[in-house]
């Protein structure tokens, strides 16, 4: 055990420091102060939030210590614990500049898939222990084809799942701290919301109103504070990121934990409108993004168009084993990106 590693090895079983697989699924990292923190669902007991949100801190991407369970079960409300048929999804951790306040959000969800909420927390520290503050929907809105019954978007506000957090280093607002996103599958899934969070990163950016402490995204809000994307395209696994004054995301279908095409798009602006490019990946001769699903993408060297590409290959009959699929992304002069499978690689495989 501790054997230092040196290389990513896409697909296999990641040992943390303790010789365990990292479980830290629908993931995503947050660069500290010189550290690396990698949050995701711990599904080591399965399928329901047994255990609650993880995190690895790392100096070099390759090796991770486990930071433990940074977000408790025990301490969420009782609907969303493992014993309760809870589940938590995909969180994200951003920092906010000016709180100083580590921010959480994630995909609160129950067997069914009904609930349908964002989760919110927050923590002084990069490694926990985090403060569950509320569940609840960010935007209520009747598209086309009428709200989603499923999850009762009429009375509740559109259903919130597979979701991404993404701070812009722009203050387009002019609130004195950068502008974030949050980006999720709605109406059932049949479109992406994108919605600009508040100078706390801890709601929309909306001021409360009469009726709600936690106001929402109505219709008149629409490109201003948020934006419906991939309208009717069932899109799934949102992951942004930015290269040179463009705003990326790769999504994914939406088939379950079948692995399935992926596709990239680009925008001017992070509320959209994006267009669709096609598949980033190079010679995925299945087409399944090389059997994984989108769930990060780390910036090493922006300017250059250097990047990881995170995925989960998902193993559904024992989540907490589901591999990690990490691979080189690169973006050429014409803003053009491929992600190509290696075996093993390291970061210094992007200068060959
Ligand atoms: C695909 C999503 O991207 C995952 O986060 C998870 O919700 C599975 N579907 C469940 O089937």
């Amino acid at each position: 055990m501790n054997t230092t590693l040196t290389q990513f090895l896409p697909g296999q079983l990641w040992p943390d420091n303790r010789g365990q697989h990292i479980s830290a699924h629908g993931g995503g990292i947050l660069q500290h102060e010189g550290r690396f923190y990698w949050y995701g669902e711990d599904n080591s007991k399965g399928y329901l939030n047994h255990v609650g949100v993880s995190c690895y801190s790392s100096a070099d991407l390759y090796n991770w210590q486990y930071e433990g369970t940074v977000l408790k079960q025990e301490h969420m409300p009782e609907e969303l614990q493992g014993r309760h048929e809870g589940r938590i999804e995909r969180p994200k951790v951003i920092y906010n500049a000016k709180t100083k306040k580590f921010v959480m959000w994630m995909h609160a969800e129950r067997q069914g898939y009904a609930f349908s909420s964002a989760g919110v927390a927050v923590s002084d520290s990069p490694t926990g222990p985090f403060e569950f503050l509320f569940f609840d929907r960010p935007v209520l809105f009747e598209p086309e084809n009428g709200y989603d019954q499923h999850t009762n978007e009429r009375e509740l506000g559109n259903s919130f799942r597979d979701m991404h957090l993404f701070v812009d280093d722009e203050d387009s607002n002019g609130d004195g701290v950068n502008d974030a996103y949050v980006i999720y599958a709605s109406e059932g899934n049949w479109t992406l919301y994108i919605v600009r969070l508040n100078a706390d990163y801890t709601w929309i950016d909306l001021p409360a109103d009469e009726k709600r402490v936690r106001p929402q995204c109505k219709a008149e809000h629409l490109g201003q504070v948020w934006s419906r994307q991939f309208v009717r395209k069932m899109r799934e696994a949102p992951t942004p990121f930015k290269f040179r004054d463009k705003y990326y995301m790769i999504t994914s279908g939406c088939t379950g934990w079948k692995p399935n095409q992926a596709e990239y798009a680009v925008a001017d602006h992070p509320l959209g409108e994006y267009v669709v490019k096609g598949d980033p990946c190079m010679d995925d001769v299945e087409q399944t993004t090389f059997r994984s699903q989108s769930t990060f993408v780390l910036p090493i060297d922006e300017e250059k168009g250097k990047f990881i590409y995170m995925g989960d290959r998902w193993t559904p009959d024992e989540l907490g084993k589901s591999p990690h699929v990490w691979l080189p992304l690169t973006i050429d002069q014409n803003g053009s990106v491929s992600i190509s499978w290696l075996d093993s690689w390291s970061i210094a495989d992007f200068n060959q």
